[in-house]
């Protein structure tokens, strides 16, 4: 007699999200083992659909709970209640969420307050300060407090786990980015921008949206830009601007009109592998972009005050500079103008995996649902 499928949700509502569980669904999928549903909070919109579209991915559900300007607690409620009916409906036997967004926190409330167990994907990174990043500090540890399963991606994350005292299986699997981008990496990807010749400029990408960085440190990050282009003929600064209007209203102020700044909309994934390759230096808030570079070979200037990845400071191809106008405009001019301090830190090191993470993943939610 052949077995029911094992019923697996796998939740996601963020951009960033949606290219790490990307993977973990594909391999899901493949296996026969589990019946996989994909919900989607809608926290983002365009964002993820983006990605869904380039790995070929079809929401099952999609509670579509995004609202312009919207605050945590409106994702937050919106979702859970969402999630509640969801979950009653479908019965999942095991809920994976990922990371440390808003929507992975309520996904796995949602879950703990029916008992459905819940897998924790890349779990275990800290900063121990609750205030930054924020609010993802607070959600991955919350997060952390109600999963059974977690899945670090590095031997640091394994240490932070076991000194929160969680409860349950931890194990290290590696960060399922580095699966997502060798994929896309594989397929060299284009990166087609109007107006932008990659050969004439080197090109510095750069990326901001932390709610931590809105307001000054914004404007101070704008002008630590152009004190950078100021100093540097060739330099060019691409910014693929994040959809949020407070994150985008005072960039396009204040950058929108220098003739070598290129703002954009989002770039698709496969553009942003594509555009990281063809850069010289990245200068970002984010983390995905923190582990992504290092893997290929380009140092990373860090854009805040704290970081959960200190793998990729200590492999030596990440920096963390503030947000400091003078800060950002120093460092990033060593690297341009110093041959040795660039190649000291464009090295291509892979702290966070070896793009093996999903396998492990489903293997270890089969044989934690005793289907091994
Ligand atoms: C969220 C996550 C953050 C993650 C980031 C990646 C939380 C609290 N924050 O922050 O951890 O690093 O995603 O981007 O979970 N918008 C659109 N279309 C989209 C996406 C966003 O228009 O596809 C606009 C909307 O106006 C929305 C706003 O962006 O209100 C902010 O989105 P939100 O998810 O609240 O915050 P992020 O800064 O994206």
């Amino acid at each position: 007699m052949t077995q029911a499928p094992i019923r697996v949700c796998i939740t996601l509502g963020t951009r960033p999200e949606a290219i790490k569980l990307a993977p973990v669904i594909r391999a899901f999928q493949q296996d026969p083992t589990f019946q996989t549903q994909v919900v989607l909070t809608g926290q983002h919109r365009e964002m993820v659909e983006q990605v869904m579209q380039l790995f070929g991915l079809q929401p099952d559900r999609d509670l579509a709970i995004m609202q312009p300007r919207q605050t945590l607690t409106s994702i937050t409620s919106r979702s859970l209640e969402g999630l509640e009916t969801l979950f009653q409906e479908l019965e999942p036997q095991l809920v994976l969420v990922q990371g440390d967004t808003t929507t992975a926190f309520a996904a796995a409330l949602a879950a703990f307050y029916q008992k459905i167990p819940v897998g924790h994907v890349e779990a275990g990174l800290r900063t121990d300060n609750l205030f930054n990043p924020y609010p993802e500090e607070a959600n991955r540890r919350l997060i952390s407090q109600i999963a059974q399963l977690h899945f670090a991606p590095t031997p640091l994350a394994v240490e932070n786990l076991r000194a929160s005292g969680v409860v349950g299986e931890v194990h290290l699997t590696g960060n399922t980015v580095i699966d997502a981008l060798l994929t896309v990496a594989d397929r060299q990807p284009d990166c087609p921008i109007a107006g932008l010749d990659w050969s004439r400029y080197r090109v510095l990408l750069a990326t901001v949206h932390r709610r931590e960085n809105w307001g000054e440190p914004l404007q101070d990050i704008a002008q630590g830009f152009l004190a950078i282009l100021e100093a540097v003929p060739d330099a060019a600064l691409l910014l693929p601007l994040h959809r949020n209007p407070t994150v985008r209203e005072p960039l396009q102020a204040l950058l929108g009109q220098h003739p070598r700044v290129f703002l954009t909309e989002p770039l698709d994934y496969s553009e942003l592998v594509g555009a990281i390759q063809r850069s010289t230096l990245l200068l970002t808030d984010s983390g995905g972009l923190q582990e992504e570079a290092p893997s290929l070979g380009k140092p990373v200037l860090v854009l805040r005050e704290t970081t959960e990845r200190p793998e990729a400071v200590t492999a030596g191809t990440a920096k963390l500079i503030g947000t400091q106008a003078d800060r950002i405009a120093q460092e990033a001019l060593t690297l341009l103008q110093d041959p040795a301090a660039y190649a000291a830190m464009a090295n291509a090191a892979n702290p966070f995996g070896d793009g093996q993470a999903s396998g492990r993943i489903v293997q270890l939610s089969r044989q934690f649902l005793g289907s091994a």
